[in-house]
């Protein structure tokens, strides 16, 4: 049998979610979710637990859905063969840099980048040191990664995804360990990227202004809109939650102290 041959459709999302299902044990993650993920800019938020990060694996194929179909621009991106089909389109940061780092030295790890691509070891590791050098990190590239902070080994993740350049960017917690200056400088980074790019995050700010935040909540879509007011309707929905916590701690110990 001919081997199909896969022709992306430029008219589709670069991303979509179609009737997809996940199981986590007895529980499903995912019931039926569907998402067409288009805009350049797309900002994930909800509480812990709410999918975040199950639905960025399973976007670019880490995780297989139990049942409907992850779309890149019209194809099955679960049925591209590993390796540069998939690599060129989808690209996750995780939220710890030491899940995702695995070589001694800086260099090393920004050349793994580019082994799904194709690229020699050596010419890997040359286009690694000339892209360090470009952004005034030279001295980084024989750095051992554990002599690094983890704000810098999340920047060394951050590199690596930059210098490997699949169309679509995942980034999952991005924000949550990094001080304020390494938030702005991430902040800016993103701003420049020419790629599309997805963020979970539960600082708010960074996407506030995006066209398109994405509320999860226990696996469903509870908002979906621009940046400014998705964020302001899940700020007020916490406010709420919090205050009836409140009210109910206070009526237990008022209740607690009556009967003593
Ligand atoms: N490795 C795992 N094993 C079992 N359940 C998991 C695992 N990872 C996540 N889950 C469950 O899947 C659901 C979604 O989790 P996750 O995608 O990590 O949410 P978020 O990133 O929004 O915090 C949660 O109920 C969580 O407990
Ligand atoms: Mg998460």
């Amino acid at each position: 049998m001919p081997a199909v041959a896969f022709v992306p459709n430029s008219a589709a999302p670069l991303l979509e979610l179609r009737q997809l299902h996940l199981r986590r044990g007895a529980s499903e993650v995912f019931a039926g979710l569907n998402l067409a993920l288009n805009e350049e800019r797309i900002g994930l938020i909800g509480h812990n637990g709410a999918g975040k990060t199950s639905l960025l694996r399973l976007l670019c194929a880490l995780e297989q859905p139990h049942g409907g179909q992850v779309l890149s621009q019209g194809q099955d991106l679960h049925a591209l063969p590993q390796g540069q089909p998939r690599a060129r389109r989808v690209g996750m940061m995780f939220q710890n840099p030491d899940d995702q780092i695995i070589f001694p030295t800086v260099e090393e790890e920004l050349a793994l980048s580019l082994q799904p691509l194709g690229l020699p070891r050596r010419e890997a590791l040359a286009r690694a040191r000339g892209f360090l050098a470009e952004r005034g990190l030279g001295d980084w590239a024989a750095r051992a990664v554990g002599s690094l902070s983890q704000g810098q080994r999340q920047r060394v993740c951050w590199l690596a995804l930059q210098l490997a350049g699949p169309r679509t960017l995942l980034l999952d917690e991005p924000f949550a360990s990094l001080d304020l200056p390494g938030r702005a400088r991430l902040a800016d980074d993103i701003a420049g990227c020419a790629q599309q790019v997805l963020v979970s995050t539960h600082v708010l700010d960074p996407v506030r202004d995006w066209p398109r935040v994405i509320w999860l909540d226990a696996g469903r879509v509870r908002g979906d809109g621009p940046g400014r007011e998705v964020c302001a309707a899940y700020e007020a929905a916490v406010a709420q939650e919090v205050a009836h916590a409140r009210a109910a701690a206070r009526a237990a110990h008022h209740a607690v102290r009556l009967a003593a």
